[in-house]
């Protein structure tokens, strides 16, 4: 459906793609990932004809119908909301009869959190977030042959997401996707097709099994890469020492071109280092850093907070978890002071510098300025020394740091903001889903800037690992009630047994699950009744983990077959590869020994598939 044929493309002398090309067929399912800047959107533009390659061919088929989400900006004008998601105005609706596109609208923008109140709202009066999820409505309504979405989760929140995924998995059309998130692309997509080293690598299975071959393959290349180079060595001491001598002279010379004519095997790269450093730490605060006393809010007549009570030590690090909606970033922008307190009492503790950092940190940044400019653009700037390790430290290298702000990619913008805050720490840090955009390298970098962070840190995230990462306690809220769990974020799984660990972050009634210490020691007085209940209810338990742990085995099998059949494809290539060579068919060459190695492969791989497909079969529902 849409062919990508030897494609380069080049940024101010920046390489993004060397010779690429890409297939995607009907049905496909694609996450397209890579670092930062590696030139996933610039793909995208490709495709849609919005700037063109400085090489190569990117056609689409005939007719094909295409939708895209941006990264980042999307427009909206006076239509409303439910206009925009059927893409036609209310007049047209009426005159056209077509009367599936609005409910089938609705039920999507209801799947998106939209609330039925929002639909007849002018588009234009959402925010930027909402706006985006306006415009994935349209896209699910449109349904057009192939979706392509950039980064289309980080304007969602959990419960949305997980609707959107499922309903993505029943999508009709070809999907192309560009996620950072490791649980979606796991749910989602049947190959991995990632950006490295100005080429297109094709990996099939899901972001797990894409991790897998990964470490395979670069394995494989590094040992192939110091089998050549010893090759090459030895073939360049037997030329060094007898091109002198006459005699020997033209073996020596056709030992020189045997090198020239190797297909050379690029060294694998070395993983990014990550830079060991001290980030400089914000003035120690007094040990009450923040307070709110019987604090009420309402958004009109929707009462989030009734008679709030909140107190963070310094020092601590907490996770706000709880269903959507019920106030996680109310009572984040309520400590921040952003949302102003209508009755009750906020107390700043002694010495308290407040930070808050969301999404919106990245619009502040002076798309004129360069990333060091940028960073050093405050009253008491530190050294620039300081400056570049802290953005080398967040992958901004070399010449990088003198790119403008307005060219930056996605990601790059937010690590900026994010360095920005980190050069300057406050000692109350609030932060709104802080790895939005980051890709895997980058969350990292971060994680190991607010170990190290001595101030008081809370904040709101549905990344799993990044949570694991850096909570040292838990706070639940739901309908306004807040529940704490002095413990990281395992002990709170622990402590209210959820399904999943997606679902405890959004679990709603998780709590009831969770019996506090004292309820255990009034068990004796139950009677037999709850007991039984509950016999029933950890037999239950017992028997999802064992469908859950069967599963998973099959899963993991599947995984290893993709794993094997991507290692013979490879086997398989090779060796039809070294059948090219003349010098095999030669008196004494390996050509016999070479195709009997190559029947074997194939006949293996044939096997395997068969394998493969029982296997998945096996592992689809129903
Ligand atoms: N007009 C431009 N001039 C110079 N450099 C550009 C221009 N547009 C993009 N770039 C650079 O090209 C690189 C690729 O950008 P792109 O937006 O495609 O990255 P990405 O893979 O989508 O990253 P992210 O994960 O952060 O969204 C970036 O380093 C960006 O700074
Ligand atoms: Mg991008």
């Amino acid at each position: 459906m849409l062919t990508v044929s030897q494609v380069s493309k080049s940024f101010a002398g920046r390489v993004l793609f060397e010779d690429v090309s890409l297939q995607v067929n009907r049905g496909d399912r694609i996450g397209l990932v890579g670092p930062n800047g590696a030139g996933k959107s610039t793909l995208f533009s490709l495709i849609l004809d919005e700037a063109s390659p400085d090489s190569g061919k990117v056609s689409l088929e005939k007719n094909a119908t295409l939708g895209y989400l941006p990264q980042e900006t999307a427009i909206a004008g006076a239509e409303s909301v439910l206009e925009l998601a059927c893409g036609k105005s209310h007049k047209e609706l009426e005159d056209e009869h077509d009367w599936e596109i609005e409910p089938k609208a609705k039920r999507i923008l209801s799947g998106l959190a939209f609330r039925e109140s929002d639909f007849d709202r002018p588009a234009k009066a959402l925010s930027g977030g909402w706006i985006m999820r306006a415009h994935l409505a349209r896209l699910l309504v449109m349904e057009p042959d192939l979706l392509l979405l950039d980064e289309p989760t980080n304007h969602l929140d959990l419960d949305s997401l997980v609707w959107f995924q499922n309903y993505l998995q029943n999508y009709p059309g070809a999907i192309l996707i560009i996620s950072h998130d490791r649980e979606f692309l796991n749910a989602l997509v049947g190959s991995i097709v990632e950006i490295a080293q100005s080429k297109l690598l094709r990996y099939r299975g899901n972001w797990d099994s894409y991790v897998e071959q990964k470490a395979a393959r670069e394995e494989q290349q590094l040992s192939a890469y110091k089998n050549q180079q010893k090759e090459i060595a030895s073939l360049q001491q037997f030329a060094d020492r007898f091109r002198a001598k006459a005699s020997k002279a033209s073996q020596a010379q056709s030992k020189l071109k045997q090198i020239d004519r190797m297909e050379k095997i690029a060294a694998p790269t070395a993983q990014a280092r990550t830079i060991k450093f001290r980030f400089p730490q914000p003035l120690r605060s007094g040990l009450r850093a923040i307070t709110l006393k019987e604090v009420r809010h309402a958004y009109g007549d929707l009462v989030v907070y009734e008679s709030l009570n909140f107190e963070a030590e310094r020092g601590q690090r907490t996770v706000l978890v709880g269903p959507n909606g019920a106030g996680k970033s109310t009572l984040l922008k309520l400590l921040a002071g952003i949302l102003p307190v209508q009755s009750g009492e906020r107390q700043v503790g002694h010495n308290v510098r407040v930070g808050y950092f969301s999404q919106h940190r990245v619009e502040m940044l002076n798309v004129r300025h360069t990333v060091l400019e940028s960073v050093l653009d405050v009253a008491e700037p530190v050294s620039e020394q300081t400056a570049r390790t802290v953005l080398g430290s967040f992958l901004f290298r070399g010449d990088d740091v003198f790119k403008t702000v307005g060219v930056l990619s996605g990601g790059e913008k937010s690590r900026l903001a994010l360095v920005k805050l980190l050069l300057y720490p406050p000692n109350l840090l609030l932060m709104d889903e802080p790895t939005t955009h980051l890709d895997v390298g980058s969350i990292d970098a971060l994680i190991g800037a607010l170990r190290q962070y001595e101030g008081t840190l809370i904040f709101i995230s549905h990344d799993v690992h990044f949570i694991r990462a850096i909570a040292s306690s838990v706070l639940h809220i739901s309908v306004g009630r807040l529940t704490p769990y002095a413990g990281d974020y395992q002990y709170y799984l622990d402590k209210t047994e959820a399904g999943s660990e997606r679902a405890a972050l959004t679990a709603g009634n998780g709590l009831t699950n969770a019996q506090p210490e004292i309820n255990r020691l009034e068990a004796p007085r139950r009677g037999p009744g709850l007991r039984e209940q509950k016999e029933q209810k950890r037999a239950e338990a017992e028997a999802r983990k064992a469908e859950a742990k069967a599963k998973r085995e099959r899963e993991k099998r599947v995984q290893e077959l993709e794993m094997h059949i991507a290692t013979l494809e490879g086997q398989q290539k090779e060796l039809a590869i070294e059948l090219e060579d003349p010098a095999v068919y030669e008196a004494g060459g390996r050509a016999v020994a070479i195709n009997r190695e190559l029947s074997a492969v194939s006949a293996e791989l044939e096997r395997r598939t068969v394998e493969w497909e029982k296997a998945t079969a096996e592992l689809a529902p129903g």
